[in-house]
């Protein structure tokens, strides 16, 4: 199966949680984007759902295929949240971010009574970092966050470069208007010490890892749909 069908089938079996009625939080990314052309189809033949999406790409998609929005504002408390992520380990903490959108993603999952992620195994791995962590940072004082990023690091036993996200030749801003340093620290074994040292940076505005927030991991192989569960 090429990657693209393994995403459609994680999504598939995703869709199978969607019931009517279910105030859905929309992810970003291209597994995600899966997801939303299934849920499409469904409410085409009448499922009734409403959904707040992470990101402005996925809103964009969501209107021009005919999922109802809404916003966290008008209906802040959701039943289930589906998003892809960059990596997954067995105790379903994650890094997200790789499409930039990781604040909204983190927002709306944790507005969420459940998180169900959507992959293909790839992005299974026994210890996070292989993909950089993705921190979305202030644009005032970036520097300085930089610095205070690395010397945190350093502190973990942490090191690698942080580099500023770009597109297109420009620095890449995320829809709430701030910066992506992707830290490429190798393997990250202790993700809520390095969680707590970043939040504690002020120019940090949130990070990629996604920490007890997952409820269920459903990853697509060749050989089929494996679901994990946490364990809470
Ligand atoms: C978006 O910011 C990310 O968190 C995505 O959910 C993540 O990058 C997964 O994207 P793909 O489904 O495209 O791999």
């Amino acid at each position: 199966m090429d990657a693209r069908q393994l995403k459609i089938e994680a999504a598939r079996a995703a869709l199978a949680h969607v019931v009517g009625g279910m105030r859905l939080g929309i992810g970003t990314g291209s597994t995600a984007e899966e997801f939303v052309r299934l849920l499409a189809a469904k409410v085409a033949t009448g499922l009734d759902v409403i959904g707040v999406p992470t990101s402005e790409r996925t809103a964009s998609l969501c209107r021009e295929l005919g999922v109802r929005l809404t916003t966290l504002d008008e209906t802040p408390e959701l039943d289930l949240t589906i998003d892809g992520a960059d990596e997954i380990d067995a105790e379903l903490t994650l890094v997200k971010g790789g499409g930039g959108a990781l604040l909204r993603e983190k927002i709306v999952a944790a507005a969420s009574a459940r998180m169900i992620v959507i992959a293909d195994r790839s992005k299974l791995v026994e210890t996070l970092g292989r993909f950089p962590l993705p921190i979305e940072v202030n644009k005032f004082g970036l520097r300085a966050t930089e610095i205070a990023i690395g010397a945190a690091a350093a502190r973990l036993g942490l090191s690698g470069p942080l580099t500023l996200r770009m597109t297109d030749g420009q620095p890449f801003v995320t829809d709430g208007g701030h910066l992506i340093l992707d830290a490429s620290f190798g393997r990250i074994p202790d993700t809520r010490a390095l969680s707590a040292a970043l939040h504690a940076i002020p120019g940090v505005v949130e990070h990629g890892f996604f920490i007890g927030l997952a409820s269920a991991a459903i990853l697509a192989g060749d050989d089929g749909i494996e679901t994990i569960h946490a364990a809470r």
